[in-house]
């Protein structure tokens, strides 16, 4: 990816004349606490030093005119136009932020903007997500107005939901506007409150492996699964009327309607309400610096999701496997919505070197694709850089 000054230069190339603000938002990797965020539950996400960038001028005739340095192509919109174009693809995720916030009254004005990226696209590590919350701060740039930081996360998010059609929970918008360097963000997804935990400063390294299997079904398997969250707190609030999301029930509570579920909908209940009291616990370990702890929450987490929510796939699958047998290994778990996309291990940096090579070489032979390795560092949410 070009850096700010690259990008600078590429503006002046494209649209003749110097950029007034440039501005930057993460990516994420989720350590734990999957599928929970729209369940009022409990994240345990960091916001990753890959990011999505924008540089830009405003304009007075309401046009957005975009160039993706990325796929190399330029989109335009009015602003007003609030129609989601099929054939738009990534720019639809900036229009429909300049929707919502058109609709929330913010003054918008048009802009000249150069976007380019570094978040893996397709691979669970919210590239959408850091595209939302770099447009919205290249909104708020362009129109001089500025919005609260959790704000911002829920008006990108409703972006997502209205506009892009995926029933997204609030994680990802959220630690991409808010992440903090060096440290991970427990949020609890009812409340919007957060706490930051520093993650370790030395000793062991997040991993993340990208399986290069893209994620297919996600979409509509994502609203499915989470229509039968819903389901199931609807069937267990017949008895227990203070159930208003899946973060009330107990798994007591679960066990004690399990004649009034089926099969398919305990088994998603049970993913998220054993998921929520990973991430608690997971908070613990960490803060005591119990990594074997945390390690094996992860593993935990990753064989709920695969045999109870089921949103794995044989590439995650393979690919956890084969780094749970690496010594020095701690944990070992899919990342983000699943079907495909990435996993995140917690390594010993001595270890990091062989992870690599036969995480590699196993999933190859398994798999017959090849893998990427992503080290990375806790960075923080979205900034101006300019
Ligand atoms: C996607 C969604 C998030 C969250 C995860 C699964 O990334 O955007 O809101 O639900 O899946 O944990």
């Amino acid at each position: 990816m070009s850096d700010i000054a690259e990008l600078m230069d590429r503006f002046e190339s494209v649209f003749g004349g110097p950029p007034t603000f440039a501005v930057r938002a993460p990516g994420r990797v989720n350590l734990i606490g999957e599928h929970t965020d729209y369940n009022d539950g409990f994240v345990f996400p960091a916001a990753i030093d890959y990011d999505v960038r924008i540089v830009g001028r405003p304009r007075d005739d309401g046009k957005v005119r975009l160039w993706s340095a990325l796929f190399g192509r330029r989109a335009q919109f009015g602003l007003g136009a609030d129609r989601r174009s099929l054939r738009a693809g990534w720019s639809n995720y900036v229009r429909g932020v300049a929707v919502i916030l058109g609709g929330e009254e913010y003054p918008l004005r048009g802009m000249d903007a150069i976007l380019d990226g570094s978040v893996p696209l397709s691979s669970g590590l919210s590239s959408s997500a850091a595209l939302e919350v770099a447009s919205c701060l290249a909104f708020e740039c362009a129109g001089e107005f500025s919005i609260e930081p959790k704000r911002r996360a829920l008006l990108c998010q409703r972006a997502e939901r209205e506009f892009v059609g995926v029933q997204c929970g609030i994680m990802d918008q959220f630690i991409s506007s808010l992440g903090r360097a060096d440290h991970a963000l427990m949020i609890d997804t009812r409340t919007l409150d957060f706490k930051a935990v520093p993650l370790p400063s030395s000793g062991v390294s997040i991993v993340i492996g990208n399986t290069n299997k893209p994620r297919g079904l996600v979409d509509s398997e994502y609203n499915r699964r989470r229509a039968e969250c819903e389901a199931g707190v609807a069937a267990i609030r017949a008895s227990a009327p203070h159930a208003a999301a899946l973060r009330d029930v107990s798994m007591d509570l679960l066990d004690a309607n399990r004649h009034v579920l089926s099969d398919v909908v305990y088994r998603r209940c049970r993913h998220v309400i054993s998921e929520n009291v990973r991430v608690l616990e997971s908070v613990r370990a960490l803060e005591a610096g119990d990594l074997t702890r945390f390690g094996r929450l992860m593993n935990e987490s990753h064989d709920s999701l695969r045999d109870d929510y089921e949103v794995s796939c044989s590439e995650l699958d393979a690919m956890v496997e084969a780094a749970r047998a690496v010594i020095g290994v701690y944990g070992s778990r899919m990342t983000g919505a699943g079907f495909g996309g990435c996993t995140v291990s917690l390594v010993a940096d001595e270890a990091v070197e062989r992870f690599r090579e036969s995480v590699g070489q196993e999933y190859q032979r398994r798999t017959g694709r090849e893998a990427a390795f992503y080290a990375c560092r806790a960075s923080a949410g979205a900034e101006r850089l300019l």
